[in-house]
């Protein structure tokens, strides 16, 4: 008896260790305080997180002469984007990023299935514009920042935690963000409220706004490819539309977004900076990235090449007008000359007709 209760309970045991390790293993990615420099900095995400060390992760750089233009890509559609109600969005300070939840009937068109809104968040760098701060990439540019819509596939996953693990799980619109003169409204939703969360962990609610101001007008070109989550824990479940069109904002709203908030929490004593939250681009790896727009008609042109294209606008310009000049002119001076000849042979038609008359009409004079 005695025996037997302790063969069931070495058993027992036996049966607890995989699962005692499994949970301490899973406790312990949780734990990880992640970060994306220093201790435990992206390039350590994949000690923590197998996936961060997978061969289809996000972000990349879109190399423009090696995507494939795909005229079956049909522009994306977001679905109740401008339909945002009065209920107040939840927004949050994660310690990475701020955090905007999106009400569930907002969704997004254009995919192979539907879509359900969850969040969208954002990506900057630390110093203005120009350092940086974008995570996707085009022909290794980096925009100032970057703005993620993120969907669930929500034909065949229930929820956004049953999708985020697998293939075709999820769907990000990917929008760089540059600055310019202009301040831009949309982001104004966003920006105006983030002092209210500026520690890690703080929650506010905000008043519902239009979310599709806050993306580029031509949803219709894009770059499209297979990809990951760019944070921890990196699962490579993200279809990734990433839009040719940049956005606008103002240098003010740039450095409001990237000196306003903390990585830190409110009890800790030494406050960082939320700032640099992006990660840099990971090799394809045979993916192919592709385009709904064909290279050519989307490609931007260099300085050196607009110059060349004036200055031989301006010269084909001139060289039309000279040879239009001299047409006008030879046809002018031909016309004249006609004109002239027609009114002689007028003149020797008329003189001609008038003897004709004249021999034909004998004179009644000369009859006897
Ligand atoms: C998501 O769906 C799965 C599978 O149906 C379910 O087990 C889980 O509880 C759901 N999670 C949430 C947060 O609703
Ligand atoms: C992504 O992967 C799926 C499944 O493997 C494949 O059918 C699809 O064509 C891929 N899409 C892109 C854009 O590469």
């Amino acid at each position: 008896m005695g025996r037997r209760v302790n063969m069931d309970s070495l058993g027992l045991f036996v049966l607890l260790i995989p699962t005692f390790f499994h949970w301490t293993a899973a406790a312990s990615a949780d734990e990880i305080n992640w970060s994306y420099s220093g201790f435990a900095g992206q390039s350590e995400w994949s000690a923590y997180f197998p996936d961060c060390g997978g061969t289809s992760q996000s972000p990349v750089d879109v190399i423009t002469t090696q995507t494939k233009y795909d005229p079956s890509l049909m522009p994306v559609t977001p679905l109740g984007y401008s339909q945002h109600g009065n209920r107040p969005f939840s927004m949050h300070n994660n310690g990475h990023t701020v955090i905007v939840e999106l009400p569930e009937w907002m969704g997004l068109g254009g995919l192979p299935w539907f879509f359900t809104a969850v969040q969208l968040h954002l990506h900057w760098g630390n110093e203005g514009p120009d350092v940086g701060g974008s995570e996707h990439t085009v022909n290794g540019r980096s925009s100032d920042a970057e703005l993620h819509v993120v969907h669930y596939n929500a034909e065949l996953y229930p929820n956004m935690s049953a999708a985020m693990t697998q293939r075709d799980g999820l769907a990000v619109l990917g929008i760089l963000i540059e600055t310019g003169e202009e301040t831009n409204p949309g982001f104004n939703n966003i920006l105006n409220y983030m002092s209210r969360i500026r520690h890690a962990d703080q929650k506010a609610f905000i008043p519902a706004f239009d979310v599709q101001s806050l993306l580029p007008k031509d949803l219709g070109r894009y770059y499209r490819y297979n990809g990951s989550l760019t944070t921890p824990p990196c699962y490579q479940s993200v279809i990734w539309t990433v839009f040719h069109e940049r956005v606008q904002i103002s240098k003010a709203q740039l450095l409001k977004m990237e000196m306003m908030l903390y990585s830190s929490k409110v009890q800790e004593v030494d406050r960082m900076l939320l700032q640099d939250n992006f990660r840099k681009t990971q090799p394809l790896n045979h993916r192919i990235i592709f385009a709904s727009f064909s290279a050519e008609s989307g490609r931007e042109l260099s300085s050196g090449e607009v110059t060349a294209i004036v200055i031989g606008v301006m010269c084909g310009c001139v060289g039309v007008a000279v040879i239009i000049r001299f047409i006008v002119k030879t046809i002018r001076t031909k016309e004249t000359e006609k004109s002239q000849e027609i009114k002689s042979d007028l003149a020797l038609t008329i003189t001609s007709k008038a003897e004709r008359k004249e021999e034909s009409s004998p004179s009644p004079q000369t009859e006897p």
